[in-house]
């Protein structure tokens, strides 16, 4: 949420800063700002409201310079605006920030400064800072910048330039991400690879608690208290090329389009066909202590929470251990009694959400083991949990996710089905599910070839002011983030219900004007599942149907490759995604950045 991107070198700073904002838009998109040291050592400074393209367009031709920093923002203190984007100056400009994050006494300290007779420009808690900073004594921009951190509660990942220190960006990061690219005597920073990863692929990421000064030809990293700390550069693994759109219209759609090759990924050498079981490297979970767990307890939010609810199912299912899912946002605010024989999995795909962290935080605190199913790797809940699985889905742009989606329920399946083979999971069943995995690739391209007739689907119900989505058990959780992809990226209203809640309330809402998206799987639940369509059906409700063979009451099916009953849910979701796209697409919506959201929510 909020990207930062930063420069200092030999290169022509403006160019550089825009293309890396482009590439950061992702992470909020509602106004961007860029500022720069110019020759004569003043700071040159233009902002506005709405995306980076605008901001381009008020880029003077003459903007010449070689540091600078800038923002896209995603606003949390004060609308979106001109005034309210980032860069903020002090009065004099000399002092400018970015900021991704809350400053959560902004409002004590901006009372304060106003009464000290400072003018404020904008309605933000950044401004707070810049202010702070200029305001500083301290004789180094690191000691004033130090001064001001410690006046501030609440999270930040900033970035400060000032017109008598034109030599230095300084950087600090608390709760919202920083990475320094480390260039040939040039050096970046943002706050993800995604911006950098086109120039150098040599990165160090700042730790909470760190802040780093960067030159053109050195960096060093220190603690807020002064202290220096050992960073070494580590190198990025994604490609370039893996953030570009790829002939695609939308990354939404490449990114669907990627789960092919992304699910042969997250499954390649991790098979062992010798004990039918997998090996998860990064696990740091011996047989011993996986036997002696009596529960576990998966966190997440929106579809990380939901893939994790998919996870659940799967870990009772094949290890036989008690498992939950939770939203980490709601777990976190609920004092939970941290249980010493549970095990806590975090999952993220961007490893940065606030929420999700806090969690980990906070069961490290209180002594618990937490493992990570996490795609980026080295975000911060990769360190700071004790071990995990990536799901090595590759980069994913678009806000809304779906490839990472079905990978982290392919990571779960793997985890499932390691910690069954150390319990009572018998060989015969190892072999038939290690069979099911290897198929996925090759049934998800069939589903894939599908998306023409989908399209037509989905022009079909874009008239829909609301829609229900229902399944049973492991059609649960496909349910519910069916019925999340179709409202983020189309607004079309839809709620996802257990089947078996129906008539428990909700079927008073059916009627022609309100499809029902039905996941009907070959499984056990199947006569259950065709009872629930003949009750909407008696109701005049239309149903699509996600089926493994087409459904007699349904007004439409999407027939999808049966695999073994438990893998069902991964291939379930796939033509719900595409039916989202084209919703969305036939409603001619932005689908890459819908309204209100952006990716990575780093705040609260
Ligand atoms: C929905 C979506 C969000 C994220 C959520 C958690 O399409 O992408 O609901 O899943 O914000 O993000 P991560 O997985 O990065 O922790």
């Amino acid at each position: 949420m909020c990207g930062i991107v930063g420069y200092i070198g030999k290169r022509d700073v403006a160019p550089l800063l825009l293309e890396g904002l482009q590439r950061l838009e992702y992470r909020g998109y509602d106004s961007a700002g860029v500022v720069i040291t110019g020759k004569s050592g003043g700071l040159k400074m233009v902002k506005a409201k709405g995306r980076v393209r605008d901001l381009e367009s008020r880029v003077p031709k003459r903007f010449a310079g070689t540091t600078g920093i800038a923002h896209t923002r995603w606003a949390t203190h004060g609308a979106p605006s001109d005034e309210n984007a980032h860069p903020h100056l002090d009065g004099e400009s000399k002092v400018a920030v970015v900021h991704n994050g809350i400053v959560d006494n902004a409002s004590e300290l901006r009372a304060k400064l106003v009464a000290d007779g400072v003018e404020f420009l904008s309605e933000t808690d950044t401004e707070v800072l810049t202010h702070l900073i200029a305001r500083s004594q301290a004789p180094t921009l690191e000691e004033k910048v130090r001064e001001a951190l410690r006046l501030v509660e609440g999270t930040y990942g900033i970035a400060v330039l000032h017109a008598d220190f034109t030599d230095r960006i300084v950087v600090a990061r608390n709760g919202s991400p920083v990475v320094l690219g480390i260039g040939e005597k040039e050096m970046f920073v943002a706050s993800d690879v995604a911006a950098l990863v086109s120039h150098t692929r040599q990165v160090v990421t700042l730790d909470d608690g760190e802040m780093a000064t960067i030159k053109a030809d050195d960096f060093r990293t220190y603690t807020t208290e002064g202290s220096r700390t050992t960073a070494s550069p580590t190198t990025v693994e994604w490609e370039a090329e893996s953030y570009d759109m790829g002939g695609h219209d939308t990354y939404m759609h490449k990114e669907i389009s990627e789960q092919v090759d992304a699910v042969d990924r997250v499954l390649r050498g991790r098979i062992d066909d010798r004990f039918s079981t997998v090996h998860l490297g990064g696990l740091n979970l011996d047989a011993r202590e996986a036997r002696t767990i009596r529960r576990v307890k998966i966190l997440g939010c929106g579809t990380s929470y939901h893939a994790g609810l998919i996870g659940a199912g799967l870990i009772e299912e094949l290890a036989r251990i008690p498992a939950d899912a939770e939203p980490a946002s709601e777990f976190r605010y609920r004092n939970p009694v941290v249980d010493p024989d549970t095990l806590y999995v975090a999952v993220s795909q961007s490893g940065e959400t606030y929420d999700a962290l806090a969690a980990v935080q906070e069961l490290k605190r209180k002594g618990a083991r937490v493992l990570g199913v996490v795609n980026v790797v080295g975000s911060a809940i990769a360190r700071e949990t004790d071990g995990g699985v990536y799901v090595h889905a590759g980069p994913e742009v678009c806000v809304v996710s779906t490839k990472c989606f079905t990978n982290t329920v392919v990571a779960f399946a793997l985890l499932a089905l390691h910690l069954g083979r150390i319990r009572d999971l018998s060989v015969a069943d190892g072999k038939r599910l290690i069979a099911g995995l290897r198929k996925l690739p090759e049934q998800i391209s069939e589903i894939l070839q599908q998306e023409d007739e989908i399209k037509k689907l989905a022009e079909e119900y874009a008239d829909a002011k609301s829609m229900m989505f229902i399944g049973r058990v492991r059609g649960y959780p496909v349910a519910l983030e069916a019925s999340l992809k179709l409202k983020e990226i189309s607004y079309i209203h839809a709620e996802a219900y257990p089947a078996s809640e129906l008539k428990h309330g909700p079927l008073a809402l059916i009627e022609p004007a309100l499809p029902t998206v039905a996941i009907v799987p070959d499984d056990d639940l199947l006569e259950k599942n065709r009872a629930a369509l003949e009750e909407i059906k008696a109701r005049s409700g239309r149903i699509l149907a996600v089926a493994h063979q087409e459904q007699e009451k349904a007004d439409h099916t999407v027939v999808v490759p049966k695999n073994e009953t438990e893998l069902d849910p991964i291939l379930m979701g796939i033509p719900l995604q595409l039916l989202a796209y084209h919703t969305a697409l036939a409603l001619g919506r932005d689908i890459d950045k819908p309204r209100n959201l952006a990716k990575s929510v780093t705040v609260e």
